[in-house]
């Protein structure tokens, strides 16, 4: 076997954000570009010869071309497996599964979730450590320390692997294992839900629609949904892959989902409506002609577990990011069971879950899942959705308006400004912690300002310390104000802004979110001067 030593300089902007590097395909196609973040994340995490890997990504465009790189790459390293996905493909959350299923070393997955696709779009790369979850950041830290110090970086040559059929192979002294993408993580599906009842309503005449936005959940779809849950053939669309996810954006949210969203509020609307992003780890939850919030849909799931018999011996804890409402406290509460508040980024649930605190976890940024995995995950969300429908009978919407009268509304939304010069949201920003020295007592309309402070959080397992999370204006009532800059965007800045109000009156719940916070929306961007300060009075993007 042959090791080549290639010279490179380093460089300098190979920071990992939110969920691993994240750059313009063509910033990865310059020369030495992947390789030398591929070799920063080899010697930082210092693999024992013979370890193994898990590969795999999304499907987007260079995926292919990135993998043969690091499989090379990984047998000039030492490692003496890898496991890839057929075709390249592994869905994050499958990732997660595969790695914790064989205890491997770690793994490599390809991905840069719902941001598009394709030669001009976005390509991302991130390591998971051995707990199959996101390496924590004194690793990313120390992969990024490492990316721009480092000289050169070691590859065998040696022809490409054929990844399209299962198989073992080859490179140089390592074995390169080709793995169907799909049957581990099905198979761990089978184990946490009541297919039995879920194929039992679907052969009632249940009617669902999954639009996996030509991404990677296309396979895992048809396969968990249709062939082995029996829901008809075109209960999947934009169900095959593509490398530039046939030129959309996949964010399965109700402005780049639209497909999805018409049929679900057409005249013939199915039951039950879901979406997943590029790599598979996010969801959007519809019922006929009726959105279920992310925040509501963890609270609600966290609720109904014991209906799934994966959970039905029931939850550790719970646990939500900062800006998620705070409706699965409410949940936690009545279980009697703790609900810990984290940052944003699932990183941050991990130690949590290692640790046995938290069984079910989840984020406003249509993040769901549980300890089954160290990712968040879509279709396992959808599964739950559907074993919950299944065993209560009613309808999605029937499901979420018993639970607001039970628990009472937290009214949710969040506003998204989008492709902001950077300078700008990072002035905003300032300004507002400014202002916060003086805000507390004053009232604007009908709320008052109880505190404000940026987001910092002690991680109860290692002690380490985050600091600048998001900036928090609470009332009085108990309403909230988040204002939060993207950490995943690769264009100028999105500035993010959360609105929450608990509404006790089932009377009112039947409102739509924004109208009931149209004075919090208000408020929040007066106290920001968003339209002085950006030009923008309405966001590009409402959730
Ligand atoms: C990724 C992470 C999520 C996180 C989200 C935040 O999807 O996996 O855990 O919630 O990014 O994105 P943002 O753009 O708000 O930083
Ligand atoms: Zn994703």
């Amino acid at each position: 076997m042959s090791i080549k030593t290639v010279a490179t300089t380093p460089f300098t902007d190979q920071k990992p954000g939110t969920s691993g590097l994240r750059k313009k395909v063509t910033a990865f196609q310059a020369a030495h570009y992947l390789e030398n973040f591929v070799q920063a994340i080899f010697d930082t995490i210092d693999a024992p010869a013979g370890s193994t890997l898990v590969l795999g990504g999304d499907g987007r465009y260079y995926n292919r071309e990135a993998i043969q790189v690091i499989l090379k790459m990984a047998a000039a390293n030492g490692f003496g497996k890898v496991l890839v996905g057929q075709g390249g493909i592994l869905s994050t959350p499958a990732a997660s599964a595969v790695i914790r299923k064989y205890a491997t070393y770690g793994g490599i997955i390809l991905s840069a979730s719902h941001n598009p696709g394709g030669p001009d779009g976005d390509f991302g790369i991130k390591y998971n450590t051995a707990n199959g979850g996101p390496a924590p950041e004194k690793i990313t830290e120390a992969i990024y320390a490492r990316s721009k110090e480092l000289t050169s970086y070691k590859l065998i040559e040696a022809p490409d692997v054929a990844l399209d059929q299962p198989g073992v192979f080859t490179m140089g002294e390592m074995k390169v294992e080709v793995i169907d993408p799909v049957a581990d993580y099905a198979e761990l599906m089978e184990s946490l839900f009541d297919f039995a009842a879920i194929r039992t309503m679907l052969s009632g005449g249940f009617r669902l629609c999954f639009d996996a936005m030509h991404a990677v959940t296309g396979p895992y779809a048809r396969e968990i949904l249709e062939k082995r849950l029996g829901a008809p053939a075109d209960s999947v669309i934009n169900g095959v892959p593509l490398t530039d996810f046939g030129g959309g954006h996949p964010d399965p949210n109700l402005t780049y989902a639209p497909e999805l969203v018409a049929i679900m509020y057409g005249a013939e609307a199915p039951d039950f409506g879901a979406a997943s992003d590029g790599d598979g780890d996010r969801n959007m939850i519809l019922g006929r002609r009726f959105f279920v919030n992310p925040s509501d849909s963890l609270a609600i799931i966290a609720a109904n577990a014991a209906l799934a018999p994966g959970y039905a011996a029931g939850l550790a804890g719970v646990a939500r990011s900062m800006p998620t409402s705070a409706a699965a406290d409410l949940v936690a509460a009545k279980l009697g069971i703790p609900c810990y508040e984290t940052p944003t980024g699932w990183k941050f649930f991990g130690n949590l879950m290692d640790a046995g605190k938290v069984t079910l976890c989840g984020e406003e940024s249509f993040g769901t899942g549980s300890s089954h995995v160290r990712e968040k995950d879509g279709l396992w969300a959808v599964l739950f959705w559907l074993n919950i429908l299944a065993s209560r009978r009613q309808s999605v919407e029937d499901i979420v308006l018993r639970h607001w009268a039970e628990y009472g509304r937290n009214v949710y939304s969040r506003h998204d400004h989008e492709g902001l010069p950077s300078a700008a949201a990072n002035a905003l920003m300032d300004h507002l912690k400014d202002r916060f020295a003086k805000l507390p007592g004053q009232r604007f309309g009908s709320y008052q300002v109880k505190f404000c402070d940026d987001f910092s959080y002690t991680d109860p397992i290692d002690g380490s310390l985050s600091t600048g999370q998001g900036l928090r204006i609470g009332f009085e009532d108990g309403s909230r104000i988040v204002y939060r800059l993207s950490g995943t965007g690769t264009e100028g800045a999105t500035l993010r802004i959360y609105l929450e109000a608990f509404e006790p009156d089932s009377a009112r719940h039947g409102e739509d979110a924004q109208q009931a916070l149209a004075e919090l929306i208000g408020i929040a961007n007066e106290l920001s001067e968003l339209k002085q300060r950006t030009g923008r009075d309405k966001p590009t993007v409402i959730t």
